[in-house]
């Protein structure tokens, strides 16, 4: 039995005073039945950790460079990441990927670094619009999963966020057939490519304008084990919303 997870991404949002949210988010669920993550920006990480001291929420950064250390001005690595307090990283979000040109080789090489310094890696995966409207989507989701992903990986150290890029922050999602239709087959691919131990142990979350209205209604379809929550992590009471309807 998989375990929910519910994971708010910041992106580039959040002053300190916007660690109140984490504050509100504590006292709306104080013992959550379901794993929580949030990702702020890279200069909240240690005063979020303190935040959810004492509180099962746990903090993610929201990407790390391949390399340990080194010459890489403006770049954070995974040994940082962790020893702010960071139990997570995302890797390979689409706007990572739109804005700084990564491609899927440089996702898996951080999710190697990511790995090897103990965190807990969430890869996110998705189609365009085009990509979409071309019947292409589950072509891109076979290569992006083959190109991303490590060879050796576990259900335990690795979260796969499905997130069609046209649904990002513009209030669209796709039906609920076609995300159950993609979330099946990446479930597929990771049994045929890492056994079906490893394969059904693996969490699949769907991401793309989540909100309270929509979510229990995505997280009634088959292998959505949660969600990945871009603008609606932002204020605790929408992202508590989430965490109830997956509870
Ligand atoms: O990583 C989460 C994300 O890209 C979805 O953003 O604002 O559509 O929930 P949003």
């Amino acid at each position: 039995m998989r375990r929910k997870l519910a994971a708010g991404n910041w992106k580039m949002n959040g002053l300190s005073a916007q660690l109140a949210e984490i504050d509100a988010l504590r006292t709306a669920h104080p013992d959550p039945s379901v794993d929580l993550v949030i990702a702020p920006p890279a200069t909240l990480i240690s005063a979020m950790v303190v935040s959810a001291a004492d509180h099962p929420l746990q903090v993610a950064g929201q990407d790390c460079h391949a390399s340990e250390s080194g010459p890489h001005t403006g770049d954070i690595s995974a040994p940082m990441l962790k020893d702010a307090g960071a139990s997570h990283v995302i890797l390979g979000h689409s706007e990572r990927r739109t804005d700084h040109g990564e491609d899927d080789e440089d996702v898996r090489a951080k999710a190697r670094a990511a790995l090897a310094a103990d965190l807990k890696v969430i890869i996110c995966i998705g189609e365009s619009l085009e990509e979409r409207e071309a019947a292409n989507t589950l072509e891109i989701i076979a290569g992006q999963l083959a190109g991303s992903l490590p060879d050796i990986l576990t259900a335990e150290n690795t979260v796969i966020a499905y997130e069609p890029i046209w649904a990002i922050g513009t209030g669209k999602i796709p039906t609920l057939d076609q995300i159950g239709e993609v979330h099946d087959y990446i479930r597929s691919k990771l049994e045929a490519r890492y056994g079906a131990g490893v394969g059904r142990g693996i969490r699949i979350l769907y991401g793309g304008s989540v909100k309270p209205s929509n979510a229990d209604d995505i997280f009634a379809v088959s292998n959505v084990d949660g969600a990945l929550v871009g603008g609606a992590s932002l204020k605790a009471a929408d992202f508590s919303g989430i965490i109830t309807a997956l509870e």
